[in-house]
């Protein structure tokens, strides 16, 4: 059975809908560890209460001797860490921190990210903020394979909501956090099937290679 890591940092109900996709058997795989950045989030205890490995690595642990936080120190030891689990897929879900180089070339195509919009549109962070600051009708997520470029890697799946007149950015969020809890498990299942890879910043579905919006396009 195909082993798969987790990194979160907050609530993880994407990890959530990933244990349960992986414990009904929609997923054939196993989740070996979940790992985040704080100790606080409460994706760790979802963790344990499914028996899962659960760790935290806090920034202010690694500094460099100028008292700087030493973001390739600390890629460094999660890596290690990770790589005791033997992932063959990793996943990142709300994980709320910007990784190095080094950490993406050595997960380079089989490292997953769930992105709360319609990429290209919105990279970053406020998203659902700014497709209401936009005026658009049309707001949704994106899961991509993780390349160096910011919420840049290739596009495998996403999910479109409308977004209405009255709507603030947490009813948004919510409706976007629907969507997302149906796609991840899905892509999740396409990659452990070894329906999809990476190759040359594309993404690929069984064979076939995918547009800029993913599959279905439309
Ligand atoms: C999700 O909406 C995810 O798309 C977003 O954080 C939320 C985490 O929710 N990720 C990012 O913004 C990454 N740039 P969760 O902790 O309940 O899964």
């Amino acid at each position: 059975m195909k082993n798969i890591v987790v990194l979160v940092s907050g609530n993880g109900s994407n990890l959530q809908a990933i244990i349960d996709a992986c414990e009904s058997g929609q997923i054939n795989a196993k989740i070996t560890a979940v790992f985040s950045n704080k100790a606080s989030a409460y994706g760790l205890e979802r963790a344990k209460k499914h028996n899962i490995p659960a760790h935290s690595l806090a920034a202010q642990d690694f500094l460099t001797p100028d008292n700087q936080p030493d973001r390739q120190a600390f890629d460094a030891e999660l890596m290690q860490q990770i790589d005791t689990y033997q992932p063959d897929l990793v996943i990142l879900a709300g994980y709320m921190r910007i990784l190095s180089a080094d950490f993406v070339q050595h997960y380079l195509g089989r490292m997953l990210n769930i992105h709360p919009s319609l990429l290209p549109k919105y990279s970053g962070l406020h998203t659902h903020q700014r497709a209401i600051d936009a005026g658009d009708t049309e707001h949704g997520t994106s899961v991509h394979f993780v390349t160096e470029e910011l919420d840049g890697g290739p596009v495998i799946l996403q999910a479109k909501v409308p977004v209405f007149e009255d709507d603030d950015a947490d009813a948004l969020a919510e409706r976007v956090l629907v969507q997302e809890h149906q796609i991840y498990p899905l892509v999740t299942q396409w990659f452990i099937d070894g329906r999809l890879e990476m190759q040359g910043n594309h993404a690929y579905l069984d064979g076939q290679k995918l547009g800029l919006h993913g599959y279905a396009e439309d």
